[in-house]
């Protein structure tokens, strides 16, 4: 079967993670254990092949990814010696690329920027996934309409609104291209794990009064968080939480700091406070730890092989059944176990050639 040709936005951790982990499950191919689906309809990982990769760091651009992903700030464990990809990092514009915090860790190239469009064209590109920090909005656009330029589909793993924004839909739609976003959702992460949780004591008659889910993480992107997207980020996990209840309650979910000795691990705190038979009261004190980056990697490689089946369906604007599955703020909020059964049913439906 045909390889999937992937350019990625951002050589960050979450890069490193999914570059990791394509040479990792082509060696571990027998029960490959962390994998939601080592096939999805007849794609394995194996099968995605990154052909283009772009960021703005010093010490990435110009270097072969399998250099790049392991280059400072990135702080992703390692896990496996990536050979040579022979994809060279190629220098994207910074835009809004650094912010304030993030200044003191990256180093902007001097190097001249490419023609993103006619760089993807070149290496053949059909999907580009954009990992940028969280806080690149105008970084984030541009991308996604370089990916217009270049018949790409786009996958947005950052919580700017693309697939979820009408207008830009509409774009994807008109140009007969798939777009999947936003906010990617991790394989284990704080936000899945609260909902589950106020799903199950909801469902056996608690009543949750109040809850809160805070973090701290020690990668760039957590830095970036706390002076550009605390807010969106608060209001995007906020909304994906309170969803859950079939009631209103006092929810807050949200990024709260950056401790760089955590390097790519992530500390969740858990404090749910509700009642239940006669008004007995219950409470929920939780931490939960996880590493960040790989995290990303098993929703990353679902989604690069669904937006592949959307572009041999020649399905176009954003693909809710993905966007549902794989993100927190798809452009329509789901329960978990409806946005489960909507992605397996468009592999059933979509999946054969
Ligand atoms: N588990 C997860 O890590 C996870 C989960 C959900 C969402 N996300 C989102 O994924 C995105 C990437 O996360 P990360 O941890 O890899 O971030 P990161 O900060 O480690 O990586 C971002 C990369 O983008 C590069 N960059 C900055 N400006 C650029 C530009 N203009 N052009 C090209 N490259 C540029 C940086 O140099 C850096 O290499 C974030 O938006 C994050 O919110 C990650």
């Amino acid at each position: 079967m045909a390889k999937i040709k992937v350019a990625l936005a951002g050589v960050g951790n979450c890069a490193s993670a999914f570059i990791q982990g394509l040479c990792y499950y082509s060696i571990f191919t027998e029960n490959p254990v962390g994998l939601r689906h080592p096939e999805l309809c007849g794609y394995k990982p194996s099968d995605i092949q990154v052909v283009a990769a772009f960021d703005v760091d010093n010490r990435k651009v110009g270097k072969d990814l399998a250099e790049a992903i392991f280059a400072a700030p990135n702080n992703a464990p390692r896990v496996i010696d990536v050979p040579k990809t022979g994809v060279t990092v190629q220098k994207g514009p910074l835009l809004d690329g650094v912010g304030e915090n993030t200044r003191r860790v990256i180093e902007p190239s001097g190097q001249p920027e490419v023609n993103v469009a006619e760089a993807l064209r070149e290496a053949g590109a059909e999907i580009l996934v954009n990992l940028l920090p969280s806080g690149a909005k105008s970084a984030s656009e541009f991308y996604a309409e370089h990916a217009l330029a270049a018949n790409c589909a786009f996958v947005n793993a950052t919580p700017n609104f693309i697939a979820s924004d009408a207008a830009w839909a509409k774009r994807f739609e008109n140009a007969a291209l798939p777009v999947a976003g936003d906010d990617l959702i991790d394989q284990v992460g704080s936000t899945t794990l609260h909902r589950t949780l106020l799903k199950l004591l909801s469902d056996r008659g608690v009543k949750i009064t109040e809850t809160y889910q805070l973090d701290v993480g020690g990668g760039a992107e957590s830095l970036d968080t706390m002076d550009r997207t605390r807010e969106t980020k608060r209001a995007i996990k906020t909304q994906a939480v309170a969803s859950t209840l079939p009631y209103k309650a006092e929810v807050v979910a949200g990024s709260t700091d950056y401790v760089d000795f955590l390097q790519n691990n992530r500390d969740s705190y858990f404090w749910i406070s509700g009642v239940y038979f006669c008004n007995a009261p219950m409470r929920i004190d939780l931490k939960f730890s996880t590493v960040d980056a790989p995290n990303a990697g098993s929703v990353l490689f679902d989604t690069v092989r669904a937006m592949k089946i959307a572009l041999n369906k020649k399905l176009k604007g954003a693909i809710l059944p993905v966007c549902a599955y794989a993100f927190k703020r798809p452009p329509q909020m789901l329960p978990l176990e409806e946005a489960e059964e909507m992605f397996k049913a468009f592999v059933k439906e979509n999946g054969s050639p």
